[in-house]
């Protein structure tokens, strides 16, 4: 399972992840838009986000039980306490490892500039990363068993870190 912000790289690094493992990959963002039939960004406009984090949770529900070797968890997921509880239960009670994937502010900032269809970013992009980043540090903190720092890292060296952190628990 792979957490962090917008930009950290999660939904590509799950990608090649699960192809080099040979496992499937479920998205929390993709089960949201399958299940109700719009792109987070309409689901924001037309209903709210208290609507899209009611459905996040249930597509995070159905991503942990989905039998995917691979999780991308949307960088949201860590707000609501029963995700974090359900992260944190995959991990004791299941086999999960969710590693946490670490940017700078300034590199989010730079990930994020292509692609509209990211709503929390529409205004002014940096300083809701550096507002994000402190929001959320400490909740990725604690349903993370480890962390890579993604900095200055390509997709495949990024890959090669998660590989090195999956090994080292005997996988
Ligand atoms: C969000 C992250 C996005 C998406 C939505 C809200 C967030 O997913 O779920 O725009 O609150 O961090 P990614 O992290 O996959 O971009």
């Amino acid at each position: 399972m792979l957490v962090g912000l917008m930009g950290s790289g999660k939904s590509t690094v799950a990608e090649r992840l699960a192809s080099r493992l040979g496992v499937t990959v479920a998205d929390t963002d993709e089960i949201v838009e399958s299940r109700v039939g719009k792109t987070v960004r309409r689901i924001f406009e037309e209903d709210g986000e208290a609507v899209f984090r009611a459905a996040e949770t249930d597509a995070l529900g159905a991503a942990l039980s989905s039998g995917a070797g691979v999780v991308a968890a949307a960088g949201g997921v860590v707000l609501s306490e029963t995700n974090r509880a359900m992260l944190n239960r995959a991990r004791t009670d299941g086999d999960a490892l969710v590693v946490w994937l670490r940017a700078d502010p300034e590199t989010l900032a730079r990930r994020t500039k292509r692609g509209a269809h990211r709503p929390l970013l529409d205004g002014s992009r940096d300083d809701v990363i550096v507002q994000m980043a402190r929001e959320r540090t400490p909740l990725y903190e604690d349903v993370c068993d480890a962390s890579v720092d993604t900095d200055g890292l390509s997709v495949d060296e990024v890959v090669g870190s998660v590989l090195v952190v999956l090994d080292g628990r005997g996988e």
